[in-house]
Order: C-alpha cells, then sequence, then structure tokens
C-alpha cells in the first residue's frame, strides 16, 4: 500500500530536535516575562474576514497564501498565516483597554502560509510575536525594538542586524504613495511583471521586490522618511535617540515596507547572516490604525513576531546543542526483578530523575545493548540476587573499564542518596 507522506512544506520535529525547540521557547518566555509580557494562545483558525481585513486583500498572504476553506456551515475559515489579527481580535472581543491602560502579548506558535517551500520558508512555521497595545509614545517603540534584540540574544542568535524605516501615518502616506507611483510609471519599463501589476494597487511593495532590475529602480525611488509629516518625522526621531541610549546599532533601510498592510509609522526587522535568501528573522512595526480597523476604539499599538525555524537553522550552526539530562536504565532479571523495579523507578522518577527500562523485556545482553543506546549515564540492575540482599548493582557508564567505581553495589535505601552524592552528577535533577 502507498504510504501517506507528510504534506509539502510541512515536517515533523523530532525528540532529538525537540529539546532545541525547548530551550529556545524557555529562554524566550523567561525574557519575556522579565519584561511584563503575558502569554496569550488564540486559536489557529480564524474567520477568513480577520485576515482579510487586517494584513490586507491586495497582499501576497490574503492574496495567495492563506490556507482558507469552508466549515460545515458554510462560512469561510482560514489557518492563521500570522498572529497580530488573532490578538487584536482578542484584545477587542474582550474589551481589554477597560481592565488595563497598555497591554503587553506574546505568543509561540505554528502559523501557516502557502508560500513555495525552501531553506528557511516552510508551510507551517513556528513564531513568537510580541505585541504591546495602548501607547502612541516612541517609548513604546523603542521598548519592542529593545525586547526584540534582547529576545535574540537571550537564544544565543548572533551576526544580526537591525533595520528601521518610518512607513508614516494616514497624513502623509497618501503624499508619499503618489510621488512614488509617479517615479515608478516613469520607471516603468524596468519592472518586473508582478511589479508592474502591483504598482498602482500596492505601489509600496515594489520597493522590496528582489529582482535585480527593481531592486535598482528601488534605489532610486524618493524616500519616504524624507515626507513624514511633523508628528511622524518627530516621532521617528525620538525612535532613533532612545535606540541609540541603548547603544543598539541600525541601518535606516528606505525599502523596508514590510509585506503587511496594518503597518503605520516605525518599522523594523532583523536580518541574519549566512541564512541565503530567507535571511529575514524578525520583522514588526506599529499598527495605529488596527484596532480601529477591526471594530474597536482608535488605540495604538506595536510588535514584532520572529521566525523560529530559520533562527534554529542559524543556532544549530552556531552554538553547541542542548545537553539531554542525564538518564538512568533499569535492567531487571527475571519476574521478581522486574516488579521491584516499578517502585524503585516511581521513586526516582519522583525524585526528577530520567528513568527507562526494557518494556520488552529482553535478554541481559539487549537490554545492556538499549541503556548504551539511550546513552544512559547509570544503569541499576535489579535480579534475585539484588533482591535478596536488599541492594542494587550500578554500573557507571563513564567510569574506567576496571576500575572500582565501575561497579558499585549500593543498599537499596541509600540508592537515592548514592546517586547524588557518590557521584554528585545528579545535583539540579534529583529533588
Ligand atoms: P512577518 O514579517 O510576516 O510579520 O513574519 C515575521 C517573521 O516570521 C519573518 O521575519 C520570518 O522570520 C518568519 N516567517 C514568515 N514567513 C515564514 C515562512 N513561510 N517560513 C518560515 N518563517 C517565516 C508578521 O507575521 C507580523 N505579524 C509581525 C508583527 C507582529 N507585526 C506587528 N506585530
Amino acid at each position: 500500500m502507498e504510504t501517506i507522506r507528510v504534506i509539502r512544506g510541512m515536517r515533523d520535529i523530532h525528540p532529538d530536535q525537540a529539546l532545541w525547540w525547548q530551550r529556545m521557547e524557555r529562554r524566550l518566555a523567561d525574557t519575556l516575562r522579565r519584561y511584563g509580557y503575558g502569554e496569550i494562545r488564540t486559536p489557529l483558525l480564524e474567520p477568513t474576514a480577520l485576515f482579510a481585513r487586517s494584513i490586507g486583500e491586495e497582499t501576497d498572504i490574503v492574496e495567495k497564501e492563506m490556507y482558507t476553506f469552508q466549515d460545515r456551515d458554510g462560512s469561510s475559515l482560514t489557518l492563521r498565516p500570522e498572529g497580530t489579527a488573532s490578538v487584536v481580535r482578542s484584545y477587542i472581543e474582550n474589551t481589554q483597554w477597560k481592565k488595563e491602560p497598555v497591554s503587553r502579548l506574546y505568543y509561540l506558535g505554528s502559523m501557516f502560509r502557502h508560500e513555495r517551500p525552501q531553506k528557511g520558508r516552510y508551510r507551517q512555521f513556528s513564531q513568537v510575536g510580541v505585541e504591546l497595545i495602548g501607547s502612541l509614545e516612541p517609548a513604546a517603540d523603542v521598548e519592542m525594538i529593545d525586547v526584540m534584540v534582547e529576545c535574540m540574544n537571550a537564544i544565543g542568535l548572533k551576526d544580526t542586524s537591525l533595520q528601521l524605516n518610518s512607513l508614516g501615518c494616514s497624513a502623509c502616506r497618501p503624499n508619499y504613495r503618489d510621488s512614488l507611483v509617479v517615479y515608478l510609471k516613469q520607471n516603468q519599463g524596468d519592472l518586473c511583471d508582478n511589479c508592474r501589476r502591483r504598482l498602482d494597487i500596492n505601489p509600496l511593495r515594489v520597493l522590496d521586490c528582489k529582482a535585480e532590475a527593481c531592486r535598482r529602480v528601488a534605489d532610486g525611488a524618493p524616500k519616504i522618511i524624507d515626507v513624514l509629516c511633523a508628528d511622524c518625522a518627530g516621532h521617528f526621531q525620538t525612535v532613533r535617540k532612545g535606540l541609540e541610549n541603548l547603544a543598539l546599532d541600525y541601518e535606516i533601510n528606505h525599502r523596508m515596507v514590510r509585506g503587511l498592510d496594518y503597518y503605520t509609522r516605525t518599522t523594523f526587522e532583523m536580518v541574519a547572516a549566512g541564512l541565503g535568501a530567507q535571511n529575514a528573522v524578525a520583522g514588526g512595526g506599529r499598527y495605529d490604525d488596527l484596532v480601529k480597523t477591526l471594530g474597536g476604539p482608535e488605540i495604538p499599538a506595536i510588535g514584532f513576531a520572529a521566525g523560529l525555524d530559520r533562527i534554529l537553522l542559524k543556532l544549530q550552526d552556531t552554538i553547541p546543542e542542548p545537553a539531554s539530562p542525564p538518564n538512568i536504565f533499569v535492567v531487571t532479571r527475571g519476574e521478581a526483578g522486574w516488579r521491584a523495579s516499578l517502585e524503585l523507578m516511581r521513586g526516582l522518577r519522583r525524585a526528577g530523575v530520567q528513568v527507562c527500562s526494557d518494556v520488552r523485556r529482553g535478554s541481559m545482553k539487549s537490554q545492556m545493548k538499549q541503556a548504551n543506546r539511550r546513552g544512559a549515564r547509570f544503569v541499576i540492575i535489579l535480579g534475585e540476587d539484588e533482591l535478596t540482599a536488599g541492594r542494587v548493582t550500578v554500573k557507571d557508564m563513564h567510569a574506567e573499564e576496571n576500575s572500582d567505581q565501575k561497579q558499585i553495589q549500593v543498599p537499596r535505601e541509600d540508592l537515592h542518596g548514592f546517586l547524588l552524592n557518590r557521584l554528585g552528577l545528579l545535583e539540579g535533577v534529583v529533588g
């Protein structure tokens, strides 16, 4: 029979890989907690209209990348392609502004986009996303960028650079858009087909097209930060000063417009060296109009999301793999040995030690083989002899073959203490 395979662009994460994920997620959660951000978990499925209204009908995501299907009652549902829209939906639904003036939220989880899969780009991928809702002040922008940088530091990501831009607001962006369209029309002949098509619908996106010819056109295009209104210019200036206070290096990237339509004012991205085309590891910005667009009051906000799959690709090349905690394998002989092992193992596990045994109840030789395969630090042997004598045999798998430390007889009641004190290795794991 033909075997069923994983869907293109989606992957399984096996236990050795999961260790990397767990370490990264732990460090992120810990860092975010220290900034006062609380975790929010929203559903994977949302009404399609949520994303069409927030991300924008004319974006690549909404036009061609969403996993959209009809529910049994005929309504249109979509697997979330990003997290900001859901957070804002929830914020409005719970009238959160009545409970706190500023909401600090983060989420960790899978997003779905039907993109062309390649290294660092998947159809199901994980993000950590962070949102700060309720402040128009540059202080919020600076906090958010600092949080992003500190999150990346905490997980050990190096060789990154920070890019900054401002997209203005509803007062100044339309003028910029008009002058950009005039410029792009003058250079239409040099644009790729896609950009020629986008020129009237979403001209800002032409600026971040990857095609060489379009890049050259974009390099000569008018720059939005030159035509910001006084409020937006002042805001941007204060954000830059704050970043300088924190000694955070950044570069202004006039071409960074982001792929979602809800952004206003400050936008930022972090790119990492060595990841090829998919080098944007995190990105975000202000979305001062989104709460209102989705039916809430006028409440400004800012946030970012980082792509954990591609970050991990880079981490695995640069930092040591997470150490597995020491583990113990219990080898038993005979029915009585097995039965006695049950309680012994439960006691050790309750004390925090990782313990396994052979549930296939193979020979001594095959049990020892399994212990080796699992990389057991200690093997505890429990058979009729040991039971009668009220002791266990502990084999230290790291000791020299002929040393007197290799195999030790330990009274049953002393086992926990022995593992802790005599071998000293389980500290922090036991107890
Ligand atoms: P985004 O730039 O679309 O922003 O995604 C953020 C990050 O997710 C990207 O920089 C990238 O690292 C990762 N990413 C995106 N697509 C893929 C993919 N197909 N495979 C692997 N990684 C991917 C947002 O999603 C906004 N919600 C960020 C935000 C939060 N803005 C304000 N608040």
